[in-house]
Order: C-alpha cells, then structure tokens, then sequence
C-alpha cells in the first residue's frame, strides 16, 4: 500500500490541517506524533527506508523501542501539510534501546522531526502504559484562550481543572481526571519532556504556561475531540472573566458530583473544593 493512501496517514493530515484551521497552528507552532501499529507499519512496508542515519533522541524511552512513529517535522507548518505531506511529515523508527530514531520516510526535503519529539516520546511511553497500549496520539498546539488563561489564573491543576470544568457542563465528562500545569519552562528539551510525562501519568492534558497545550488519546478525533473541548471552554472563561471578574452563578461541587453518578464518572475530589 502507498503510504499516503494509507488510513492513519490520511487521518494524521486531516488532523493537522483541522488544527491549522482552528487557528492553533500560527507559522511553525504545534507538533503531532502517532505511534504506527504493527500492522501499519507491515501494510506500508515497501515504501519504508531503512539506511537512514541513526540520531540521538536527547533522552531515554526503552519500552518505546523499535516502535514507528508518524511525525511532525520541525519548523514545517501545519498549513503546509496538507499540500506537501511527504515534505512535511516522516515515519520514524526507535532503535532497540529507545535511544536514537532513524528517518524512513518522508522530509523529502531534509530537516528533522518535531523539536518537541523528546516530550512526545515521554508522554507515548507514559500514556502506553497508563492505557494497556490503548493512547497512540500525542498532540501539541499553540491555542490562543487556554494560553491566554495561563497570565491570570494560578499555575495550578486543581485551579484550571475547576475553572474549565465550570465552563461547560459535558467537560468533565471529557476530561474527568482533570487538567495538568507545567509553570514556564524552555521547550524542546528533556527538562521539559520529564515534567509534562510526570503529569501524563495521571492526566490526558497538559498545559504549559505562556506556551500552548499537550493532548494525548486513543485515535485522532478523541485527541483533537480533547484539544477542542478544552480550548472551547477556555474561550468561555476569557469571555465571562472579560465580561465581569466574579460568575454571578455557576456549576457547583454537588453539581458535579450528580453529574459524575449519572454520567458513571469518577471525579476526584481534590477539584471540588470549597471557594
Ligand atoms: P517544531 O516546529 O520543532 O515542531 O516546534 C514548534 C513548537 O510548537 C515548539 O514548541
Ligand atoms: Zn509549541
């Protein structure tokens, strides 16, 4: 099979290009990684190269090891993708040891993989275990309301859990273990990479503050579902904190915890607080 007629391949660029046209994707901002399945990777065998030059990851994921991933590369535009996939996207491999990727396909026109791949590999390897294997996307954007909260609420889970929850009553429905925050950090490094997967290990979304947001599921619509959902709510909480400070009525604890009986959710405890 062609790779660019292959169904994850077809779904991966879709998701870029719904991304860029929410408006989450200015110049090169945002980066998606897919882990390929057996099968996939087996389906578009031919076409895979496998005498790319060996690179350092910039950090360790063994249990990821001789896994593909489907890849942004860095410094492409989401824009792009959809016009020159093979240019802005690559298949790469892990090595044994989950140390160093090689290219197999794709940056027809060089370049390399995502800058945020170290964090990216992080959160697979994390979100892999924490799911049975079940989470294969990971996914990084620039979406302008939920940074934009990141300058007037406190850089804390329990805060921007709560206050995105308020905002629509299915969001803890979406997110029921609620929402990570990492305080600013330098992008594309292992420092970085290490705090957002200490927080994956018990949320599907992290924000990192002045910066953008990470998302991680099981298929493309539940992540980019994830991306939109939180991003919408956040867009109400500009407009009510923009159009009066204090909510004149809102979603309560109790509410909530009606709300996760009929919904068989579990909602933890630490995000309903008294205010
Ligand atoms: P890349 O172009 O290297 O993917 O970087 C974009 C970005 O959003 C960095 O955080
Ligand atoms: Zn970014």
């Amino acid at each position: 099979m062609k790779i660019l007629e292959a169904g994850f391949v077809q779904g991966f660029i879709r998701m870029c290009n719904d991304g860029w046209e929410q408006g989450w994707h200015e110049r090169n901002g945002g980066n998606l990684t897919y882990r390929v399945k057996k099968e996939e990777a087996e389906a578009v065998k031919e076409e895979l190269r496998t005498d790319g030059e060996w690179h350092e990851i910039g950090t360790s994921i063994p249990l990821l090891a001789g896994e593909y991933f489907l890849v942004t590369g860095s410094g492409k535009y989401f824009r792009n993708v959809i016009l020159e996939p093979e240019d802005s996207l690559a298949i790469v491999e892990l090595d044994e040891k989950g140390e160093k990727y090689r290219i197999c396909w794709g940056l027809v026109n060089g370049g390399k993989p995502t800058s945020e791949l170290p964090s990216h590999l992080m959160n697979h390897e994390v979100k892999m275990t924490a799911t049975g294997g079940k989470h294969r996307v990971i996914y990084h954007a620039h979406p302008t309301n939920v940074i934009a909260l990141t300058f007037v609420l406190p850089l804390k889970d329990e805060v921007f859990t709560r206050e995105l929850w308020e905002m629509a009553t299915e969001c803890p429905v979406v997110f029921p273990d609620g929402i990570g925050v990492v305080g600013w950090m330098v992008p594309g490094g292992r420092d970085i990479a290490v705090a957002t997967s200490e927080l994956m290990k018990q949320y599907d979304v992290a924000i990192w503050a002045h910066h953008g947001m990470f998302a991680s599921g099981e298929d493309f619509d539940l992540t980019f579902g994830l991306m939109h959902t939180v991003e919408k709510s956040a867009e109400i909480l500009v407009k009510v904190l923009s159009i009066r400070p204090d909510k004149l009525q809102t979603i309560l604890p109790q509410n909530f915890r009606d709300l996760a009986v009929d919904f068989k959710v579990t909602l933890p405890e630490k995000f309903l607080y008294e205010k």
